[in-house]
């Protein structure tokens, strides 16, 4: 699937256990490798990213069992690794390819790391200069500067003391610290500029304490390893929650009125993203805490405000921020954040072209961005968001959900981190509920259909439209009904709307134009096209917005809601449908013959059955309702009735 659908949300509560945390997870992993004796690791975070470790580690000889209770057995080799010759590919996970690149280029030997084409992209001459001054022998396989990289066995360090740039990622001082004990001398790190994403860093720090390693540390200028210092496993190491996929469901919690509870991670988290909490606190959230949850609910007094926030602490969780920021009152400035431009994607411009989409003003700088949501009272705007490969993309701006109905390309990203975050969204999210009807022409499912939205107060979605005025769009463009190509273009760029029973098409009022016979005809021909229903889909469930919609057409049910809490499936006989469409037209002053209409009624159901694609049927759980002998004031009684048995059952 190369999209996701998500409805409008219209609340946010419950409880999520998190996954483990990334960060944790691959120091954890590479250190439990690189140290003497065996390490039990638990609730290790299963990803893309740690998948890539697992299997490095693996092809150097570490061997790596799992355990009957999901946790994993890593057999330590004492700073020595079984294979001293081989070539990793680590996709485009950072936290394996910097610190791997660190230790091999210390321990040494014949290797080759590559990784997916943007990691390619992503700088690693600091890192590699660093070590460079340690005696490493590393090479750029193409770009300078750039991965892919070569590495054989360090010569003599020129010296103990490494000068080391802070400043475009931490994980350069992260992946050199996490190598030092392995070369016996004491080493101290000088970092040159200002050292971004400190938080991670005292990640690491804390997890070479685990393993043994106490790093001195001056401020954040000068760290050193003691000579002689090796990493002995603690025996079990439980990887706490990831705190910074905590940020999407906290986020929810403050916009979708919450409370929503993450456990996992809470006051006594060492992870930086964990201050996330805070930041929103700071936009009017509710925020309680204990030592290993947090929970968050709106703002009792209303609205969010926006913020201006210095986020080099927190950079991961800042994009989530950046979504907030479509909620609040007033913009929002996220400063500080170079960092973005250097990660998976360009976050900066990433995130600026996809919160555009949605309606918001941005201004965007090298290390900064600010957020303008949509002026005052107006809604945001039904988008496709794209993902870039960045499962942060995909999660930040999920959070959208809560103001529009959303597409998410490419949604299986978020594989990188969070394999199943979109199936926990859903279990703590409620949508905007959809009636759907379906059923045959002139079987009077759009009068019932639009009465009973407006019994409830609902919006009403009349799907067959969309078809009839695409076909009529087509034959304004001179294309033919039967070029799928051409008439699924027009579908997508169609400039129709929908104004109470007024239904325009570039801006002329075409209701009863798309009802003629020779109209209708041709919206069957085109609605049996693949790619016209596709080119359809989205804009159909765009219409899905609060406080609840009511669709009629012929896979409203089956396809387009497919969980609609009611689903109805209106019919009469072919007679009395062909007498209704009489009456009809002959009130219009149109001419019409029963012979014809039957014939052509008999034609349309079958080709609207016998389509390869959403075929029109009554799903399982749809209730049938034949009107023959029923007046449309009784048939939109029995769904009204229906649809409140729902929500009577809550
Ligand atoms: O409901 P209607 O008669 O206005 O529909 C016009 C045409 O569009 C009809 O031939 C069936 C088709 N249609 C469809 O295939 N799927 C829908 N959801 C709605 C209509």
């Amino acid at each position: 699937m190369d999209y996701l659908d998500l409805p409008q949300l219209v609340a946010a509560r419950g409880t999520v256990r998190l996954p483990g945390s990334k960060s944790i997870s691959n120091r954890v992993l590479l250190l439990a490798a690189l140290a003497a004796g065996e390490t039990e690791v638990r609730d290790l975070l299963q990803s893309d990213d740690t998948t890539r470790m697992l299997e490095a580690l693996r092809t150097l000889g570490v061997s790596i069992e799992p355990l009957a209770d999901g946790a994993l057995r890593v057999g330590g080799v004492a700073g020595v690794l079984p294979v001293r010759q081989a070539e990793l590919f680590l996709g485009n996970a950072g936290t394996a390819f910097r610190p791997l690149t660190a230790v091999l280029a210390l321990i040494g030997g014949d290797y080759g790391l590559a990784g997916v084409p943007r990691m390619h992209e992503r700088p690693i001459a600091d890192l590699v200069d660093g070590l460079r001054q340690l005696g490493a022998d590393v090479s750029y396989l193409d770009r300078e500067g750039y991965p892919p990289l070569r590495i054989a066995s360090p010569g003599p360090a020129r010296t103990d003391v490494v000068r080391l740039r802070g400043d475009v990622s931490s994980q350069f001082l992260t992946g050199l610290l996490m190598a030092l004990p392995l070369r016996g001398a004491e080493t101290t790190v000088a970092v040159v500029g200002e050292l971004i994403s400190r938080p991670y860093v005292e990640i690491t720090l804390a997890m070479m304490a685990k393993f043994g390693v106490q790093v001195r540390r001056d401020g954040w200028q000068r760290f050193t390893v003691a000579a002689g210092s090796a990493y002995r496993s603690p025996g079990v190491v439980a990887i706490e929650g990831d705190a910074s996929s905590a940020s999407y469901f906290l986020a929810f919690g403050a916009v979708g009125g919450g409370p929503l509870r993450v456990e996992g991670v809470g006051r006594d988290s060492i992870q930086g993203d964990v201050r996330f909490a805070d930041a929103l606190a700071a936009m009017g959230a509710t925020i309680a805490a204990g030592a290993n949850w947090l929970e968050v609910s709106a703002p009792a007094s209303g609205k969010l405000r926006g913020i201006e926030l210095d986020c080099n602490h927190i950079p991961d969780a800042a994009m989530t921020l950046a979504a907030v920021a479509l909620f609040a009152e007033g913009p929002s400035t996220l400063r500080n954040i170079a960092s973005w431009r250097v990660k998976e994607t360009d976050r900066i411009a990433a995130m600026a072209a996809e919160l555009r989409k949605l309606g918001a003003t941005v201004d965007e700088g090298d290390d900064f961005i600010r957020i303008w949501p949509p002026a005052d009272g107006q809604a945001l705007r039904p988008a496709a968001i794209d993902t870039y490969d960045d499962h942060r993309m995909a999660m930040s701006l999920s959070l959208a959900a809560l103001g529009t109905p959303l597409r998410i390309n490419d949604p299986r990203t978020v594989a990188k981190t969070f394999p199943d975050y979109f199936e926990r969204l859903a279990k703590v999210t409620r949508a905007v509920p959809v009636v759907a009807i379906d059923g045959t022409s002139a079987s009077g499912k759009g009068t019932v259909a639009s009465r009973v939205a407006e019994a409830l107060g609902w919006h009403y979605l009349d799907s067959g439209a969309l078809y009839r005025l695409t076909a009529l769009a087509a034959r304004h463009a001179g294309v033919a009904w039967d070029d799928e190509a051409g008439v699924a273009a027009i579908a997508s760029e169609l400039d129709a709307h929908f104004a109470g029973s007024v239904i325009t098409l570039a801006g002329e009022d075409v209701g009863d134009l798309i009802r003629s016979e020779e109209i209708s005809a041709g919206a069957s021909l085109v609605a049996a096209l693949p790619a016209v229903r596709a080119a359809l889909l989205f804009r159909q469930r765009a219409f899905r917005r609060p406080p609840g919609l009511v669709a009629d057409g012929r896979d409203m049910g089956s396809v387009v809601f497919p969980d609609s809490v009611r689903k109805v499936f209106l019919t009469a006989s072919v007679e009395v449908r062909a007498e209704r469409r009489h009456k009809q037209l002959i009130e219009k002053g149109i001419a019409a013959s029963m012979a014809a209409l039957l014939l052509d009624l008999r034609e349309r159901d079958q080709r609207d059955s016998q389509r390869s694609v959403a075929p029109m049927q009554q799903s399982a759980d749809a209730e049938l309702l034949d009107t023959t002998n029923l007046t449309i004031a009784t048939a939109v009684a029995q769904v009204l009735d229906w649809v409140n048995k729902v929500s009577e059952r809550g």
